[in-house]
């Protein structure tokens, strides 16, 4: 919608913190506005005086600003008058400043690849903002920076000498070979290891790799809606499989799919483990060569109450699993890798479509972590961080049973980083996560973790990423909104 002029103040937001200076800011502000057809073509602006008064900024400021726009052909302006724009928001500007037409832009054709992307899309953890009690994470603050910057600094000292060659470096592969072996039970060797930007690029290399449209894939349900968007968009059909005590259900009598997506050493999002009965059934019933299973061990180096189930991999002695995991969750969300140890059988195809698809990490940052691993600092960070999550972990617990045990259920999961507190009495959750959101409590609605219709309501809390004081604070708000 056009602006009024007396408006047009109030439309800027100028940020003195900020690092880009104030007339940098008021002038790409200025352009957006402009650009978008807000202040359209014929359009007076106020004088630089009026508008430096309204905003409280120097009067250079605003005539930087306005010349640097008449410059690059959005205003005409000259000495004592007010600038006009001269360009709709329909117009482009080209290298000249002279306004261009822009074209209708036909609706671009997509692959049914791009298409069904964009129907599976689905908002990522570290897309809601960093507030308690956001959960998928752990905390940023804990992460050893000091350590981690010294790995770093040697990696980078040693690119100069460093073979390019291997895209899934060897000492990295060696290191996690041996730490998924002896922390995790996986058996492979460190040639099946495939070193990735994310968890979410394993399952799309995986997608890519093993379905063909129309195959059958099965998710747990409610689960971890990025996995069934990878399979959804390689044109699989995806179908949501029920949760019992036990994690994913085995559906007897069935006939197994192309693929089982499951996190068995804590569900996502309820935090079950999956029983080695379990587990052994949905072994028994994957035909090698027909079903693979996906085993994403997401956060499974947390584990509180018991000693730790060793991974589905493990167990599996036909080749038949992939096994995912991510540092997103054990290190911090942002250093960006994950891995994917890969089925001996399909260990040479994955490689190929990894250097195709570009789904390479950068090497620095797999040889500082493979020193990071090696000297033992990642494994010492783990033992730390355990003792701390498991401490808030029944922090949380305790404070929503004192506070809120009227409302909500409490589901405690034996690991983890998250919980799930079921809501009582018919609540739908989305309301109650908005509401909560207003409040300043950042939360996720299980049902919004179901495929087709929820049958559960309840919040996704995460305890890990959150001091015992921000916990508390958060439980105090949430109590004060239902
Ligand atoms: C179950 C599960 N798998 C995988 C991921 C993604 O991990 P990454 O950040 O490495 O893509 C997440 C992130 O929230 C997750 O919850």
């Amino acid at each position: 919608m056009p602006v009024s002029e007396g408006l047009i103040a109030g439309l800027i937001d100028l940020n003195r913190a900020d690092d880009e200076g104030l007339a940098a800011q008021l002038t790409g502000q200025l352009r957006r506005l402009i650009a978008s057809g807000r202040l359209g073509k014929g359009r007076a602006l106020p004088s630089s005086r009026q508008l430096a008064g309204d905003l409280g900024v120097s009067r250079n400021t605003v005539t930087y600003a306005f010349e640097q726009l008449a410059a690059e052909g959005y205003l005409a302006a000259s000495h004592g008058r007010r600038p006009v724009v001269i360009v709709d928001g329909a117009e482009r500007i080209d290298a000249a400043g002279a306004a261009i037409s822009r074209p209708r832009a036909p609706k671009p054709r997509l692959s049914p690849w791009a298409s069904k992307l964009q129907q599976a899309d689905w908002p990522m953890s570290y897309q809601a903002p960093l507030k308690p009690l956001r959960p998928g994470h752990g905390d940023a603050r804990e992460f050893p920076n000091d350590i981690w910057g010294r790995c770093l600094r040697r990696s980078a000292v040693g690119a100069a000498r460093r073979e390019l060659g291997p895209v899934n470096r060897p000492r990295l592969r060696e290191a996690l070979a041996h730490y998924l072996a002896t922390s995790r039970g996986v058996r492979a060797g460190a040639d099946q290891i495939l070193i990735l930007p994310s968890a979410q690029a394993a399952l799309t290399l995986i997608a890519a790799a093993v379905i063909t449209p129309g195959d059958e894939v099965w998710v747990e349900n409610p689960g971890y809606p990025g996995a069934a968007a990878a399979f959804r968009a390689s044109g699989a059909r995806v179908t949501g499989i029920g949760l019992d005590e036990q994690g994913m259900q085995r559906i007897a009598g069935q006939a197994t799919p192309t693929l089982i997506f499951m996190t068995p050493s804590h569900q996502h999002p309820t935090g079950r483990l999956m029983s080695l009965a379990r587990r052994t059934e949905f072994l028994r019933a994957s035909r090698p060569g027909k079903t693979w299973i996906v085993e994403d061990d997401y956060d499974g180096e947390f584990h509180y109450d018991s000693r730790p189930v060793p991974a589905l991999q493990g167990l599996d002695a036909h080749g038949r699993v992939f096994y995912v995991g991510t540092f997103s969750k054990a290190m911090t969300s942002d250093i960006r890798l994950g891995y994917l140890v890969a089925p001996p059988a399909m260990v040479s195809t994955l490689e190929i479509a990894q250097r195709h698809i570009g789904l390479i990490a950068s090497s620095h940052i797999q040889e500082a972590l493979a020193e990071f691993i090696a000297d033992g600092h990642f494994l010492a960070h783990l033992r730390r961080v355990r003792r701390l999550y498991h401490a808030r972990r029944d922090y949380l617990v305790a404070g929503l049973e004192r506070h809120l045990g009227e409302v909500l259920t409490v589901e405690v999961p034996s690991g983890g980083i998250q919980l799930v507190a079921r809501l009582k009495r018919g609540r739908t959750d989305q309301a109650a996560v908005k509401r909560l959101g207003e409040a300043g409590v950042v939360t996720r609605a299980l049902s919004s973790l179901a495929l087709g219709k929820p049958r559960d309501h309840g919040l996704l809390l995460g305890f890990a990423a959150w001091r015992e004081s921000e916990i508390s604070a958060a439980v105090r708000t949430m109590a004060s909104c239902f």
